[in-house]
């Protein structure tokens, strides 16, 4: 998609250190990471089955994924980057990113994990102490929705803005956040 590539285009600088939240097969952190030299990338998914979210690409039962074991997911995505020393591979949910990752250390953040209004929610609160002030929080998907969603990521990332008065731009399906403190 060319506006995830312009989002790291623009928003994400040669050198940084930043964590993606759900990575799946890790194509995102692969596009990251062949588009720009990073110094440190977190890469944080659970992989992991959760059967209370039957729609989504990880509950188990989504049609296109129903057969996918998440630990081979995991396994494989530990293969894909064991070259490439400054990819660290986080298996955790993201409710415990703080235990990972100091305050300040981040120069951005891209949030692609559970993405219910209040696990977005959730998710910028933990990532708005982690990223530098100057530094961004970036989101997928800003307009999806599902039954279980509450209002998805666009209610969360409109509440938050609106909350810490911070500066919003939707750049087709991705939000960018200018994490000012
Ligand atoms: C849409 S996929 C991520 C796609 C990836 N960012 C990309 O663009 O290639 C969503 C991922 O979020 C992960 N996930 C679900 N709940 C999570 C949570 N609570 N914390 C972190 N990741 C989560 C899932 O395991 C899944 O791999």
């Amino acid at each position: 998609m060319p506006h995830r590539k312009h989002l790291i285009n623009q928003y994400i600088e040669e050198g940084s250190i930043g964590v993606e939240i759900g990575v799946w097969t890790g194509e995102f952190t692969n596009l990251i990471i062949s588009s720009k030299n990073i110094k440190k990338l977190y890469a944080l998914d659970p992989w992991i089955s959760q059967p209370k979210y039957p729609g989504r690409w990880y509950g188990g039962k989504h049609p296109k994924f129903k057969n996918t074991k998440m630990d081979g997911v995991y396994e494989n995505v530990k293969k894909r980057f064991k070259d490439n020393k400054n990819v660290h591979l986080l298996r955790d949910y993201s409710t415990h990113i703080c235990k990972h990752i100091k305050v300040n250390e981040l120069d951005w953040a891209y949030i692609d994990g559970n993405h219910s209004c209040e696990f977005v929610t959730e998710d910028l609160e933990n990532c708005r102490k982690l990223v530098k002030n100057g530094g961004y929080l970036l989101c997928d998907d800003y307009h999806w929705k599902d039954p279980q969603a509450n209002g998805g990521p666009k209610k969360a990332i409109q509440h938050f803005c609106k909350k810490y008065n911070l500066p919003l731009k939707v750049i087709k399906t991705q939000a960018v956040i200018k994490n000012i403190k």
